[in-house]
């Protein structure tokens, strides 16, 4: 196992389109559902879910997404409404991490909107842990209250993002990161 840190700090994003089959067997799979709900999580509420798209079932749930994008473009190409079909069957497998944020008497809604995003950066992680690469993405349709009905949101469910898991087809390029100077400073010190 690759040391803990040099992991955190290679780890990167590869495009949804660059992530090639195999993706991770049973085991695997459950190796980064159960990291991925191993978070704080103020209260212990579990203030999200995950929906795990995989072989033809990224397909059936593309047709939400392309009848989606048809309403909203009637003229719209076959190859168009085709593209949007395939969103989630780009990569070998793809995990939503769903947040279940709802006002609370004592847990603020924020921190478990914050509770969601860790389990998706634990998933992030976990998957570059095993020799994946992934993707934390959202795009348009992650918005739209047609597709989340389709995929069996119900109305007070959020995407917090649609992680694309596989294997990188190149090794990624890094992509400069923000300069410790520009994003920390010191309480009490002057300048
Ligand atoms: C909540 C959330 C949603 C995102 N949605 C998208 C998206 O729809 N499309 C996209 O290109 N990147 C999206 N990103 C950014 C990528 O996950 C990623 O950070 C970016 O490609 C930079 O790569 P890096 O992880 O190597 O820094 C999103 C990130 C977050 C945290």
């Amino acid at each position: 196992m690759p040391d803990a840190l040099q992991l955190l700090k290679s780890r990167r994003s590869v495009k949804p389109i660059e992530l090639v089959a195999p993706g991770p067997d049973k085991n695997e799979l459950d190796t980064l559902l159960t990291v991925a709900s191993r978070v704080p999580d103020h209260g212990k509420l579990t203030p999200w879910r995950f929906i795990v798209f995989e072989g033809d079932a990224r397909r059936k749930a593309g047709e939400a997404i392309a009848a989606a994008f048809k309403q909203n473009y009637p003229d719209a190409t076959a190859d168009q409404v085709g593209f949007e079909r395939e969103r989630l069957a780009r990569a070998p497998l793809v995990i939503a991490v769903v947040s279940r944020a709802a006002p609370h008497v004592k847990i603020p809604e924020w921190e478990q909107v914050l509770s969601s995003g860790a389990a998706a950066m634990n998933l992030v992680t976990a998957a570059h842990a095993l020799g994946f690469a992934a993707n934390w993405i959202t795009e348009w349709y992650a918005y739209d209250r047609r597709v989340l009905d389709g995929l069996g949101l119900a109305a007070n469910e959020k995407i917090a993002g649609f992680v694309h898991i596989g294997r990188p087809a190149k090794p990624p390029e890094d992509r400069p990161r923000p300069p410790l100077a520009d994003i920390v400073t010191r309480f009490g010190n002057q300048d």
